[in-house]
């Protein structure tokens, strides 16, 4: 099965990797959903949304403080390293992510639309100021804006919030016209990034899921492979 899907990526003109939390978990960093999944132990409703900013900055600031420690010291695995290999070897190329741990970036990819934002950058709630910062501890908490004083907040989509306009139509163009598309680590039921695969696939393009489980995108796939990214990669550079 991964030979064949090699022989896709080899022949393909234009390749697009979807990849969620699953692609940064044998880095070390948690997915959402799953048994040992964040959410499992936080309510996004309290935590990542507008309105629990509003009532708690703080709160919510020490929340994703926490979550940078837990990420800056986690290195790219070698399913991000074979990702960014992929970008050079094919006409042309997107990644599209989902995460926010910038191990994409770490691991030498270039062409990224990054969906969800950035847990390393932040941006101010009254005026355009973004800077990215990864000191840590913070100096104060909750950051201020530099310019303005007004309160700064992660530059990451949270749950009611809608996705960064030009991110999201690039997502949806280049699903709409690539080739092949490779779905890894993704639990594929946060919406618009669910539907890209769906998209690909009802432009014509071979689709390969890689996860562990079965999700809902596994009926539509052309190929799915139950196993872990960094095996899949291994796998994939072998037939490369
Ligand atoms: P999830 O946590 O929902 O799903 C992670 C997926 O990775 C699951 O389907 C697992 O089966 C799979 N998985 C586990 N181990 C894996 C491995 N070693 N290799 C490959 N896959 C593995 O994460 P996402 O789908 O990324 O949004 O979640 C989507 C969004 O939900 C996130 O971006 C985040 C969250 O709310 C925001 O914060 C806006």
């Amino acid at each position: 099965m991964v030979e064949r899907v090699a022989q896709k990526v080899k022949d393909c003109k234009k390749l697009v990797v979807l990849t969620g939390a699953g692609i940064s978990k044998e880095s070390g960093i948690p997915t959402f959903r799953g048994k040992d999944g964040l959410w499992k132990k936080f309510k996004p409703e309290e935590l990542a949304t507008p309105w629990a900013f509003q009532r708690d900055p703080k709160l919510v600031w020490e929340w994703y403080q926490w979550r940078r420690q837990l990420m800056h010291d986690k290195k790219p695995n070698k399913a991000h390293y074979l990702i960014a290999k992929l970008e050079k070897m094919v006409p042309e190329f997107w990644l599209i992510t989902q995460n926010i741990d910038g191990l994409h970036r770490l691991a030498g990819s270039e062409k990224i639309i990054e969906l969800h934002g950035n847990i390393w950058w932040e941006r101010c709630v009254d005026c355009s100021y973004r800077r990215e910062n990864r000191k840590l501890p913070l100096d104060e908490i909750p950051p201020r804006c530099p310019e303005c004083g007004g309160l700064l907040r992660p530059d990451v989509v949270w749950f009611g919030e809608a996705l960064p306009e030009d991110a999201l139509d690039a997502a949806l163009r280049h699903s709409q016209d690539c080739d092949v598309m490779l779905v890894i680590g993704t639990s594929a039921v946060v919406q618009p990034a669910a539907s890209l695969p769906v998209l690909a696939k009802n432009s014509g393009a071979f689709v390969v899921e890689v996860n562990p489980d079965e999700t809902p995108i596994t009926d539509i796939c052309d190929v799915s492979l139950r196993m872990g990214a960094v095996e899949f990669a291994e796998a994939l550079q072998r037939h490369l």
